[in-house]
């Protein structure tokens, strides 16, 4: 694998959060268009993937963890307008933007809500939901470990979880990512949302999230099971899937 240098210090553990946090109150205004232009839009037919394997029946309870934007819990809702789907999310900001969209859907006010909340530590009693996923959140966390315990507590027995991140490419396309996350990604930040910081943190962040194969034993080793993964383009992005 090429190495790839850190130009900036990560926070540290008892940090992260509010780091965290802070960042995505920030960058919150521009975080969609951002996205789009990130990824070509690519990242709207990872998350539609998603939502497909997710395979969501009418009744089900859906758990949409590091909502942000809202993005993908919309989604979620129209893969089955008859779920019930809840987005948690603890940036005040990025929320803010999820209430504009869903006062634009008016349809389905009834099905979606959204929470500010710790994903590390949720509101939901045990045992709560049939379907969770969680969208480029769990390498922002300050404790995968205890999140992936936390998210297995509130799922349901049956329940299927999915994680789309950016992950741990190899050969080509480490090469063509690792240019792309350091050298030009901080610089897009820079020069279209005004903010270095913000997007040199993207690429620092992979750095230490577990690899694939890593994730998988951390996924078992907080209980779930018939855990699997796919990669996509190599495996810049990777898509987690395991049941309860
Ligand atoms: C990259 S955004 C992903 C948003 C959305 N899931 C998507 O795919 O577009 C990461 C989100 O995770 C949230 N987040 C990070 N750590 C969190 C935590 N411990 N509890 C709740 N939300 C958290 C951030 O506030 C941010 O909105």
């Amino acid at each position: 694998m090429t190495k790839h240098t850190k130009s900036t210090k990560l926070p540290n553990n008892e940090d992260k959060a509010d780091f965290v946090r802070d960042l995505f109150n920030r960058i919150a205004p521009n975080y969609d268009l951002m996205n789009d232009l990130m990824t070509g839009g690519l990242h709207r037919l990872w998350k539609k993937k998603v939502c497909k394997s997710l395979d969501i029946q009418a009744g089900q309870k859906v758990l949409d963890l590091c909502c942000g934007t809202g993005d993908l819990t919309f989604m979620l809702l129209r893969e089955n307008p008859k779920a019930e789907i809840v987005g948690i999310d603890f940036s005040q900001e990025m929320l803010t933007y999820a209430l504009e969209r869903k006062k634009k859907e008016k349809h389905y006010h009834a099905q979606i809500s959204f929470e500010q909340g710790d994903v590390m530590n949720l509101p939901y009693s045990d045992n709560s939901f049939d379907r969770l996923v969680i969208s480029f959140g769990l390498r922002n966390v300050s404790d995968y470990e205890k999140c992936l315990r936390e998210i297995y507590r509130v799922a349901k027995k049956g329940a299927k979880f999915m994680i789309l991140d950016l992950s741990h490419p190899r050969g080509f396309w480490d090469k063509v990512s690792g240019f792309y996350r350091f050298q030009l990604l901080p610089l897009i930040g820079k020069l279209l949302a005004k903010d270095y910081e913000a997007y040199e943190y993207l690429p620092n962040s992979i750095q230490i999230y577990p690899n694939q194969e890593k994730l998988v034993e951390l996924l078992v080793k907080a209980g779930w099971q018939k855990v699997s993964y796919e990669n996509i383009f190599g495996g810049v992005v990777s898509i987690h899937q395991a049941e309860k």
